[in-house]
C-alpha cells in the first residue's frame, strides 16, 4: 500500500483546522500511518523545501512554515500520493477545484493549509524527514 506525507500548515493549525483537514482525508479511504505536531526551526524548513531553494518564494515560504506549528502525518492508501493532492486542489487555492482541501481553507498561494508529497521520491524523503523508523514499524 502506498504512503505519502501531508503537512498541515501554520495557518491551518493556527485556525483550529486540524481535525477538519484529518477528516476529509479520512472519508476518502485514507488511512493515517503516523502524526506529530511540531514547530520546524527556519533552517528545518529551508530543509523540507530544498528543492524550491533558486525559487523567488523559497525565502518568505520558509518564513511563513517556521513561524507556527504544524503537523505532519503520514497516510497510506491506494494510490495514496496522487489521491491526496487531488484532495488538497492547485497549489493556488483560486484555482483550485470545488471542494478541495485549498479551496475550503486555503488563505492565498503561499498560506495554502496543506502540503502533501509530489512523487514517490519525494514521500519517500518527506516521510524520513519527520518520522523514524521505529515510528513507522510501531504503525503497521
Ligand atoms: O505545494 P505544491 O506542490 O502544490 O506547490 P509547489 O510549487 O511545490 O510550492 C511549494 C509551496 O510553496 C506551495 O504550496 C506554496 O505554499 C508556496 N508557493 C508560493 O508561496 N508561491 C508560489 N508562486 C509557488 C509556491
Ligand atoms: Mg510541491
Amino acid at each position: 500500500m502506498e504512503r505519502t506525507l501531508v503537512m498541515i500548515k501554520p495557518d491551518g493549525v493556527e485556525r483550529n483546522l486540524i481535525g477538519k483537514i484529518i477528516n476529509i482525508f479520512e472519508e476518502k479511504g485514507l488511512k493515517v500511518v503516523a502524526i506529530k505536531k511540531l514547530r520546524l526551526t527556519k533552517e528545518q524548513a529551508k530543509a523540507f523545501y530544498i528543492v524550491h531553494k533558486d525559487r523567488p518564494f523559497y525565502e518568505s515560504l520558509t518564513d511563513y512554515i517556521s513561524s507556527g506549528s504544524v503537523v505532519a502525518i503520514v497516510f497510506e492508501g491506494e494510490n495514496a500520493i496522487k489521491k491526496v493532492r487531488e484532495i488538497m486542489g492547485a497549489t493556488d487555492p483560486k484555482d483550485a477545484e470545488e471542494g478541495t482541501i485549498r479551496k475550503l481553507f486555503g488563505l492565498n498561494k503561499e498560506k495554502n493549509t496543506v502540503h502533501g508529497s509530489d512523487s514517490p521520491e519525494s514521500a519517500k524523503k518527506e516521510i524520513n524527514f519527520f518520522f523514524s523508523e521505529s515510528e513507522l514499524i510501531a504503525a503497521e
